[in-house]
């Protein structure tokens, strides 16, 4: 692992990170599979997580074995309707919905002038910033727009240190995505997990909650 006085900067997941709009996410992503009558599990609820739009679709549709059955441009529609419903969801949030812990967090980091980046895959990042009114605190956000592979791919957090001036050495990714941990350490980034360790086993550090995201925790997990 990278020494705690390496690291120059902080790259954020938002989703199940920062604000817990992962549980909007499953919530209109598992209202589609009902629909289209696609079965839904724990595994693929937690797959799902660190996706983008239309492979979450995809990892949905195949689940059921009806991928086949929708043409590209019915899967755009599908994909278009759970976003509908996802933002009404989303347009509820206030800042109350920041996680615990995660305002103080982003207010240490600046006081002690880390660079603070986002690393999302969804093209509603900056919306629920919005909404969160953290927009100021991130002046970076990666637009997964111009992505050539999602998560678990490491472009996302590859082009977040780029975007910041720093080596990937120097960064410090956190996630509560399996396939968000996976794209930190391939960026060759230290991982944080927030969540299960069942689940993130392959990350550098692992936090139970947001409450737990210190940067005195940090170093002391760095050694
Ligand atoms: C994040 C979430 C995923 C979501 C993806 C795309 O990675 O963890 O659940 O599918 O973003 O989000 P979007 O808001 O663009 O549909
Ligand atoms: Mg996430």
């Amino acid at each position: 692992m990278a020494k705690f006085n390496d690291i120059k900067g902080f790259i954020f997941d938002l989703d199940g990170v920062i604000t817990d709009t992962a549980r909007f996410h499953t919530q209109a992503w598992h209202q589609l599979a009902d629909k289209v009558g696609a079965p839904w599990s724990q595994e693929l609820e937690d797959n799902l997580k660190g996706v983008s739009r239309m492979d979450s679709l995809e990892m949905i549709l195949n689940a059921g074995g009806l991928s086949n059955n929708y043409s590209d441009e019915e899967k755009e529609q599908l994909a278009t309707e759970k976003n509908t419903n996802y933002l009404a969801l989303v347009d509820q949030m206030t800042p109350d919905d920041i996680l615990p812990g995660i305002k103080d967090f982003l207010d240490s980091l600046k006081a002690n002038h880390y660079a603070i980046a986002l690393a999302s895959a969804s093209k509603n990042g900056p919306r629920v910033l919005g909404k969160l009114e953290l927009t100021d605190y991130f002046p970076t956000i990666v637009d997964p727009a111009t992505l050539s592979k999602g998560k678990p791919d490491p472009e996302i957090y590859i082009k977040g240190a780029e975007a910041l001036n720093l080596q990937p050495e120097q960064c410090i990714g956190i996630e509560d995505a399996a396939a968000g941990v996976e794209a930190i350490n391939g960026a060759g980034e230290t991982s944080v997990g927030i969540g299960s360790a069942k689940l993130l086993h392959e990350a550098d550090i692992i936090f139970p909650t947001t409450k737990d995201l210190t940067l005195a925790n940090i170093q002391k997990a760095m050694g």
